[in-house]
């Protein structure tokens, strides 16, 4: 006799022939993953029975709960209300630092728990310890203290958070068992869930250089999300970003930062302010601050003294200069045209092997290293324009990037209309937000 209520080959083959797991096998299965009694090999058999049968609506929520129950939650608190956002991840996309000191400076609290790049796509934390002096780690005291003081927070998550998630999101990385929506679905919300925020507002990209390529694809992640949301007595909404050409011009970590920090000035590019508003009205509208207009607070510099007091209550001081590179390599146009396509997954390879991003969990990462796209798409070029700037501090990685830019972008005649999807940019009248889905739209 084990004491245990199932058998792991018995839950994989309840999937493997496609029936639904019960919500007693789910509980099950996920405590003793974490406790260690059903093995990796085990769990990888199940992650892709799930990966390949899919779960429903209510299997999800369930799977989610016990993500949830696998740790601590966290109650966070402040007298204003509270509200989050997540982003299933892009090339460029820097939102999070303009973004949650606009909302905070709009009259909400915002708790941003974020993690670090894997691959090509950026993490929060490692563009911001670009930041002389800035401290990811605090403890719930702290965060609950800065949300009453500033009304903002980007921090580390604890490991106590999901550790179920955790252990599955290492496994499914290295099993081929990441793409499912189920799965990244209930990944992304027991985080988000065990935070204690009862608000979410989800910025699903679509395109290249997300997970999601299709919108189709990510049209049922959303779905599935706000389910999810709403099963667990969470407001959540989502929003379909494209995400085929980086999100404005910097990618990478410093690089990042001064570019988030030009948007909080009331510059910056216009895709940057355009997402970081509509995202910003959809979280106001569902902390019941509709009033506030994030476009006026945003333009007139109120968000960037929120900046300034958000970074400094981490220890980082948000005037420092931020780190050089050792080396900047300049790309030019070869020839005259417009920019037809600019790839985000090409150019957040690029970022990524300069440097800006790690291979493995553990590796530190150049602060200084990444990708300023000169050019966007709809732009015309002459030869010899400076089209891109590549900065690292291991000049060596310059040769063996080039092929890979080359190839992330085009060059053409007058005539736009190559097959390329067209790049969601001010200059061509592509638009970022795709669609919104949310517990009063889902259709
Ligand atoms: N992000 C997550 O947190 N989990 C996933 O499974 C995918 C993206």
């Amino acid at each position: 006799m084990t004491g245990e209520s199932f058998t792991a080959v018995d839950v994989i083959r309840t999937k493997r022939d496609g029936s639904r797991l019960s919500d007693e096998q789910i509980r099950w299965v996920v405590d003793a993953y974490t406790r260690g009694v059903v093995a990796d090999e085990q769990m990888a058999a199940l992650a892709m029975a799930i990966l390949l049968r899919g779960m429903d609506a209510a299997e999800t929520a369930c799977w989610t709960g016990a993500m949830i129950d696998s740790g601590e939650r966290l109650s966070l608190r402040s007298s204003r209300p509270l509200v989050d956002k997540h982003s299933t991840g892009g090339v460029g996309d820097k939102i999070t630092l303009p973004l949650a000191p606009l909302v905070a400076a709009c009259g909400a609290a915002v708790p941003q728990l974020s993690g670090r790049g894997l691959g090509h796509t950026g993490g929060t934390l490692d563009k911001l310890e670009a930041i002389p002096g800035w401290r990811a780690e605090l403890s719930t005291d702290e965060i609950s203290r800065q949300l009453e003081d500033v009304g903002a927070v980007v921090c580390a998550t604890t490991p106590t958070l999901a550790p179920a998630d955790r252990k599955l999101y290492a496994l499914r990385d290295v099993t081929a068992t990441v793409d499912s929506v189920p799965l990244i679905a209930s990944s992304i919300m027991s985080k988000k869930i065990a935070e204690g925020v009862n608000r979410l507002v989800l910025d699903v990209k679509t395109g290249s250089g997300a997970f999601m390529k299709t919108r189709e694809q990510a049209r049922e992640l959303a779905k599935t999300l706000v389910e999810i949301g709403a099963a667990h007595g969470v407001d959540t909404r989502a929003v379909l970003t494209a995400m085929d050409t980086p999100l404005g011009s910097a990618v990478g970590n410093a690089v990042e930062v001064a570019e988030a920090v030009e948007v909080l000035r009331g510059g910056g590019p216009a895709d940057v302010v355009e997402l970081t508003v509509a995202l910003a009205r959809e979280m106001l509208a569902l902390a019941g601050l509709s009033d506030a207009d994030p476009a006026r607070v945003l333009a007139s510099g109120e968000a960037y003294e929120t900046w300034c007091r958000m970074i400094h209550a981490q220890g980082g001081d948000p005037e420092a200069a931020l780190p050089e590179p050792a080396h900047v390599h300049v790309v030019e146009a070869a020839e005259e045209g417009t920019m037809t396509r600019l790839d985000a997954y090409g150019v957040g390879v690029v970022a990524w092997r300069l440097g800006a991003g790690r291979t493995r969990k553990d590796d530190p990462v150049q602060s200084a290293a990444g990708v300023r796209c000169l050019v966007k798409p709809g732009e015309r070029v002459e030869p010899g324009r400076p089209l891109f700037e590549l900065h690292t501090d291991t000049p060596e990685a310059v040769a063996a990037v080039l092929p890979t830019l080359r190839a992330a972008y085009d060059i053409g005649g007058e005539d736009t209309g190559n097959g390329a999807a067209p790049a969601a940019t001010e200059a061509n009248g592509g638009r970022i937000v795709l669609e919104r889905v949310g517990s009063d739209v889902v259709g």
